[in-house]
Order: structure tokens, then sequence, then C-alpha cells
């Protein structure tokens, strides 16, 4: 470890003070401090008053906010040996994140020329484009290879289980995992992007990127937004401005540790969708798959987009409507024992690779590697996404075109208030 993690306090100005020890450590030379730049002028520019979304509070933010157009995803894998550099990085993580929601940079920008920049400034003029950072905790953060790194092992909660094996997944390691996550989300791209390039330049010396994955999604704000298979895509989510479903769906209560309250589990999965393949088949047979109509969004037998997917609806023959084995009948909440989930994926494009299909015609050649990062959050992953995941993976007919190839599940803890840090509950309670 270095100076270089100067300890930046949650005021302002012991972050700026801390900021200089960092610059002039880094660069070896002394703190000069410039008087008037361009950047000092930037620095006090007033924040767009519009796009701002709420850095504080007993959630954190960036879970039942309406989803933005764009998200970056990143798990860090912690290298700090001590408990303190944990929290010290969280705190750096949350004072930055706080002054990035507001449009500024993450530090103050630099005076000195002959100084590193503090911040890219890449993201300078733009306004905060409803940028949010939500953080998670990974099984990692508490044991790793049997290790009580952190001497925080009896905090972990039992809901931060170790996922099972699911049948037909090709998760690759490093694409999978984590000690710790990020999911920054905002309309902008490159805010969401600038992010979390800022936070992962604070994490010198703490913790270093495992995955990063870049999401998208198209949409005005008030139709539901396709996914790359054509189909709308969050019709039947529980509704984020109900707060009483979030309260039953998405946010741990008094069930879970204190500075999970308020909290909420996320799982994730890079879902790669054989678009090529998915492209070739009939619509018909693409609706059956899915349980819904393509272009309108109604459930197969249902007329509106809005309507709940009939279950029990028969054909003449006595056939069920939405196919026994159709992604909407497995997941609805009335074949997993009332399971739901709050889902919030994002589309995402990473060009092309040469890639062998698991599912027939069995091709092996130059595809897209495109699909969804497939986002949940939920009160409890055991009763959520692994209680719905559990027959889809075996039954849905949606899996000869998907193959998931990363995934994690991360502890988001409850939000912080303002002057605390995300995470502090958790390492107050061992330091208490
Ligand atoms: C590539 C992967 C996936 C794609 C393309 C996809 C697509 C869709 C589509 C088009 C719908 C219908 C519209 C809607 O209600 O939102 C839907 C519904 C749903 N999906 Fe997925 N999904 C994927 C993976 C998953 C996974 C992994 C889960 C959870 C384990 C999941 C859970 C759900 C749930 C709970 C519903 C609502 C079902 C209902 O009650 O009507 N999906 N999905």
């Amino acid at each position: 470890m270095t100076d270089r993690r100067t300890p930046a306090g949650l005021t302002r100005r012991g972050f700026i003070a801390g900021t200089s020890g960092i610059v002039a450590a880094g660069a070896g030379i002394g703190a000069a401090v410039a008087t008037a730049s361009p950047a000092a002028a930037a620095e006090k520019a007033e924040p767009a008053k519009s796009g701002i979304e709420n850095f504080w509070g007993v959630h954190q933010a960036g879970i039942v906010t309406s989803q933005q157009r764009h998200t970056y995803f990143a798990a860090f894998d912690l290298i700090a040996t001590k408990r303190e550099d944990v929290a010290q990085l969280l705190r750096r993580w949350t004072v930055a994140s706080a002054r990035m929601t507001l449009g500024q940079p993450a530090e103050p920008f630099a005076r000195d020329p002959q100084a590193p920049g503090p911040d890219s400034a890449d993201a300078m003029g733009l306004p905060p484009s409803r940028l949010t950072l939500t953080f998670g905790f990974g099984a990692g953060l508490f044991v790793k290879d049997g290790a009580d790194r952190y001497g925080i092992a009896a905090q972990r909660p039992e809901a931060l289980v170790d996922m099972p094996k699911f049948p037909g997944e090709q998760l690759v390691e490093a694409r999978s995992g984590g000690d710790l996550s990020v999911q920054a989300c905002a309309d902008d791209p490159q805010l969401a992007f600038h992010a979390l390039r800022e936070l992962a330049r604070q994490a010198y010396d703490f913790a270093q990127l495992r995955w990063v994955q870049a999401g998208f999604l198209s949409s005005d704000g008030r139709a539901t937004p396709r996914n790359l298979m054509g189909f709308k895509d969050g019709s039947n989510n529980p509704s984020v401005h109900d707060a009483r479903t979030m309260d039953e769906v998405v946010w741990v209560g008094g069930e879970g540790p204190a500075w999970m309250r308020g909290g909420s589990y996320l799982v994730t999965r890079r879902s790669r969708i054989a678009l090529e393949h998915w492209d070739r088949m009939k619509i018909a047979f693409q609706e059956q798959t899915i349980g819904r109509r393509k272009y309108s969004g109604a459930p197969i037998g249902g007329k509106h987009e809005m309507e709940q997917p009939n279950l029990d609806a028969v054909d003449a023959d006595g056939n069920p409507i939405i196919a026994e084995n159709s992604h909407v009948r497995l997941a609805a909440a009335a074949s997993n024992d009332g399971a739901r989930i709050l889902r919030r994926a994002y589309s995402y494009n990473d060009g092309a690779n040469v890639t062998a299909e698991r599912w027939p015609p069995w091709r092996q050649e130059m595809e897209f590697d495109a699909g969804l990062l497939f986002i949940c959050y939920q009160r409890d992953p055991r009763t959520g996404f692994i209680k719905i995941f559990d027959r889809m993976a075996k039954f849905d007919m949606m899996n000869q075109f998907v193959t998931n190839t990363g995934g994690a599940l991360f502890a988001c803890p409850r939000g912080a208030a303002k002057g605390e840090y995300i995470g502090q509950h958790l390492f107050e309670t061992q330091a208490s």
C-alpha cells in the first residue's frame, strides 16, 4: 500500500485536502495548487438541475429507478488486505458517486497542470443524465479461498448463497463472480462509462477489474423496450411505482442483517442469444417460445400487452394456448409458488466471434456476440431467481437460442444517508 490511498473524509473540504495529498504523492512533486483555471470555472458551474437521481437514501439508487438507457456494469476483485482499506475504498466511492450523480467530476478538477488530473474530464460539461451507481458485495468479500480475510465472514447473509449450477449454462470464470459490483446506469453511455472508469481509478491498490459489460435499452421511457429478439421485454415486471410490491419483492426486510435491510440481491447473467438462428424462425414459433405476440406484446390468447397471461386457457383440443415450455409460463409467479423478481435487463452487443452453436443446426462460424445482460433484483435469490430459473434452465424453449456465458450474485446493501458511506453499517457492526 502507498500513500496514494490517503483517507478522504466525507466532507468536501476533507476530500479536497486528501486529494491534493494523493496527487502530490503520485506525481512526486509539491502540492502546488494553482489558482484560477478553466477547470476551476467548470467546477463552480451549476450542475444541471434536471436529470439528477438522488444518490442518498434508505435504498440505493439504480434499483427501482426507472431504467436509464445505458448501463456499464463492472465486477471487481479485492486486493486490499485490511478491512479498513475496503471501508476506505467504499468511502471514496461513495463521495465520488454522489458527486458524479450531480454532474460533478469524481474529484475536483486539478488546478496544477503538472499533476495527473483526478478526473479524466471526458464527461466535463455533460449533464447528469440520471446517472446512478449501485454497489454490491459478492461472497468473496466475506470468505475467499476459505479465509475470513476481512474478519466479516460472520456477517455474510444466508441469502448470499453459493449459486447452484444450472443445466446448460456455460459460465466463464473470467466473466463471472467478483467481490464487489458496480452498476452504473445513465441516459448517456459516455457518462456511465466515465463513472465506472473513475471508480476503477480510485480502486487502484484496493481492487482490480474482474469483468465488465456494457448494455443498452432503446426506449422513449413510455413504451416497453424491445430486446434483441424483437419482443417487448418487461411488460409483466412488477411496477417500481408500487412501494408495497417493492417491499415484498425487492427490499430485504427484518429477515436480513441490519446492513442489508432496505438493500436487495442482484443476480446477473450474460445471456448470449443466437440471433442468426432466432431470425430464421417463423414468427409463430417465436411467439410460442416466448408465450406472447411479437408485435403487440400481448400474451397469446389476449389482445393487449398489459393483460395478464391466461395460463389456464386451452384450445379446442384441450392443449394450453400458452405452451407448457414457453418462457412466460415457466417464468410466471403462478408456476413458481409465487416467486417474483424485478427485472432490470439491458441488451448488449459485443461484436462477433467464431461460435459453436449448441443446438441444431450446430453451426460453427462467425456469429454475433450479442444478447441480454440479464439483471434482476429480489429480496432473496433463493425464493427469486434460483426458484424461477431452476425449471426454466431445464425446460424453457428459449434455451435453444440462449447461452449464459457469465453471471454473478451480489448483495446490494441498504443505501447511505448523507455523511455515511455505502456498506458502513456492515463495517461498523464489526468494529463495535
Ligand atoms: C436471454 C434471456 C431472456 C430473454 C430474451 C427474456 C425475455 C422475456 C420476454 C420477451 C418476456 C415477456 C414480456 C415480459 O413480461 O417482460 C419475459 C418475461 C419474463 N421473464 Fe424473461 N427473458 C430472459 C431471461 C430470463 C431469466 C433468466 C429470468 C429469470 C430467471 C426471466 C424471468 C422472466 C419473468 C419473471 C417474466 C415475466 C413472466 C410473467 O409472469 O408473465 N427471464 N422475458
